[in-house]
């Protein structure tokens, strides 16, 4: 269902709460996470969590299957509600903003999105136009041109009247990702959006990505499993590890053969990409022998 749905939220029924850490000063243009508590149904996934989204920038989260990086994007757009902690923009606490006003200021595209059933490709995306309408305003010149372009960004326009239903998983997540981009919001985020695409559609949406930020300033935050690829599009990474960060930073900082085996239980060479000149990391495996 498209991100800007928010009364649907999850709410964690919690006993013995600790008192709430009082969250810093505002901090304008900033989407922070201050003393973040998250969990679903038992023990809590993040604890203690501190997370800034740097304004401007392309962060991109990293870190072995089941260690957060979903739940805690979740909570930073508002589709978590956190057990303990704020999230805070502009050093406004999000989860008291209302939610179209919040809509038009995050967009995310989750992991496993669902559609309505039959729905087509152009009405799909036509709803990330939502927030930005007004109760006595039919759609507008505005939101036609928005769409138009986020299908021709995003090479969907030729599949604009088939229904998302039928079709492949990569044509669909860039469908996904033409809503995110038609919501227009000055911070996108993206859990995995290179899932299901080829080699060439990875590089064009995150490409892309850099085009947004570049031109238009937008600040993206995207959590990407390729770590080459994320070391390419950072300008800071954030490494988790159970539900904590072990390691922040421009990847040409940070990223190291220690880090990926703490962060991933994987032994590497670290080595220069020889194009980006950023970390280039290759992953040994058991069955060489070095
Ligand atoms: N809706 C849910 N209900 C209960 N537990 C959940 C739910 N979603 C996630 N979890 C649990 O929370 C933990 C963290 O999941 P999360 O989706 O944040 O991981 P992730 O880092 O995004 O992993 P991946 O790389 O596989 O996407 C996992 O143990 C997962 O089983
Ligand atoms: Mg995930």
């Amino acid at each position: 269902m498209p991100s800007f749905r928010a009364d649907d939220l999850p709410h964690t029924a919690g006993t013995l709460e600790p008192p709430e850490r009082p969250a810093p000063p505002p901090d304008p243009q900033r989407l922070c996470g201050h003393g973040l508590r998250l969990g679903y149904d038992g023990a809590d996934i993040v604890g203690d969590l501190d997370i800034d989204i740097p304004p401007g920038k392309i962060t991109v989260l990293v870190g072995a299957n089941a260690c957060g990086k979903s739940t805690t994007l979740r909570a930073l757009a508002r589709l978590l509600k956190p057990r303990g902690g704020s999230v805070t923009l502009d050093g406004k606490a999000i989860h008291q903003m209302p939610s179209k006003q919040l809509a038009t200021r995050i967009g995310i595209l989750p992991q496993t999105p669902t559609a309505p059933e039959g729905i087509t490709v152009a009405d799909l995306v036509c709803r990330g136009r939502y927030p930005h309408q007004k109760w006595f305003t039919q759609w507008t010149d505005e939101d036609e041109r928005v769409v138009a372009w986020a299908l021709e960004a995003t090479g969907t326009a030729g599949i604009a009247g088939r229904s998302v239903d039928e079709l492949s998983g990569g044509q669909r997540q860039r469908v996904w990702i033409a809503m995110a981009l038609a919501q227009e919001t000055g911070i996108l985020m993206l859990d995995e959006p290179t899932t299901y695409l080829d080699v060439h559609h990875q590089i064009d949406v995150l490409d892309l990505l850099v085009q947004l930020n570049r031109e238009e300033g937008r600040t993206i935050a995207v959590v990407l499993h390729d770590l080459n690829l994320a070391c390419r599009y950072a300008h800071h990474l954030i490494a988790m590890r159970e539900g904590r960060i072990v390691a922040q930073g421009e990847p040409g900082e940070i990223v190291t053969e220690e880090l990926v085996e703490a962060v991933f239980g994987l032994k590497s060479k670290v080595i220069p990409d020889p194009v980006s000149h950023t970390p280039m990391v290759v992953p040994i495996g058991r069955h060489l022998r070095f």
